[in-house]
């Protein structure tokens, strides 16, 4: 091919001759290949991501016998992630609000393994921000080898409300438990796994900070928060070894998103988390997010989709998304009639 006049001509496209037509035409050519190829490419590394490569094992991040702390321990994700991790081999540091719930899960994992498990726990509402609740989490560390940090603890809205409405209680715990509180124990941990050079750090984000979410604006930006504090922390603790990964999904059957039976695009936490522990360093959906990853499948295709052909930020995601939580509320305050009607 001498040039691009002669190449179209094989195509029946005639264009003159002139360098500045050719110089114009080829770029209009190249961008347009690129913008072709650039999806099809993702979509074959997104694929990839989730169904073909496997994450890197624990071990690779956290010795075997180490400690794993895991915050909002007693419930859902949580409580999921502590048996997954007790199951392979990790000591547990089991943090959340209700003793009782902690106790009784603490038992049921030390009778399954036979004490090879040690437990410990704390109840302590991040709500409350108490100081003498995070010196008594500082004495529980206290010299023990914590190899992997689960920034699980999450408040949401109670239902979809307009920012305006929003009960300022309710602003402050979502900012003081999502934000505050991941932040006070992270830097709790971090310290140890930075003298120990090694340590995996998942913090539990959410498409509602990915899209921006009318109707539940807090807890979105809360968890938009989330997702970009952990992805500068994760490169400012890659030269110590220390491996941060912020871990984003869509619903979850839990009592946060109050749904109960798992669908195609709503897992269980068993399956979520067993889609986190395998995709260590994956990925997934999160293309081109450093330090982040969104490992269920049907999430990570919707996170890629989302973000490749309609834009994370765009008017028609962030109406579209107002429509839904619109019509959530208006559902949420029905239920409440209906249940005040009953009483
Ligand atoms: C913090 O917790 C301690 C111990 O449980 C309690 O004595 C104290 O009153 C609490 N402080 C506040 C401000 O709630």
């Amino acid at each position: 091919m001498e040039n691009i006049h002669d190449f179209l001509d094989g195509f029946g496209i005639h264009i003159d001759n002139k360098p500045v037509t050719q110089v114009f035409v080829s770029a209009i050519l190249l961008a347009g290949i690129v913008a072709i190829i650039q999806p099809i490419f993702g979509a074959f590394r997104v694929l990839l991501s989730l169904f073909v490569l496997r994450g890197e094992p624990l071990t690779q991040h956290a010795p075997r016998g180490t400690w794993a702390l895991i915050t909002g321990a007693s419930d859902g994700i949580g409580k999921e992630f502590a048996l997954a991790l007790a199951a392979k081999g990790y000591n547990l540091l089991l943090v959340s609000r209700t003793s009782s719930k902690l106790e009784s899960l603490s038992s049921e994992i030390t009778t399954k393994y036979e004490s090879k498990i040690s437990v410990k726990t704390l109840a302590m509402d991040f709500a409350k921000n108490n100081d003498s609740d995070y010196a008594a989490l500082k004495e529980l560390v206290q010299g023990l080898d914590v190899g992997i940090l689960v920034n699980n603890v999450g408040l949401s809205h109670s239902i979809p409300v307009p920012f305006v409405e929003t009960p300022a209680e309710e602003l402050r715990d979502i900012i003081m438990i999502n934000c505050i509180a991941t932040l006070k124990v992270t830097q709790l941990i971090t310290p140890g796994m930075i003298s120990r050079q090694r340590g995996l750090i998942l913090t539990m984000a959410s498409f509602g900070g990915a899209f921006p979410t009318p109707l539940l604006a807090t807890y979105s930006g809360s968890k938009a928060f989330l997702q970009q504090w952990s992805t500068a922390l994760g490169s400012e603790l890659e030269q110590y070894n220390v491996k941060v990964q912020c871990i984003q999904s869509h619903l979850i059957t839990t009592a946060m998103s109050k749904i109960r039976k798992p669908s195609l695009l709503v897992p269980n936490p068993k399956q979520f988390v067993s889609s986190v522990l395998g995709k260590i360093g994956q990925h997934g959906g999160a293309l081109g997010i450093a330090h982040t990853s969104s490992p269920y499948w049907s999430h990570g295709l919707m996170h890629w989709f989302l973000m490749t052909f309609v834009g994370e930020r765009s008017n028609f995601l962030v109406n579209t998304n107002r429509g839904m939580h619109e019509d959530i509320r208006k559902r949420a305050l029905r239920k409440a009639a209906r249940d005040a009607k009953k009483q």
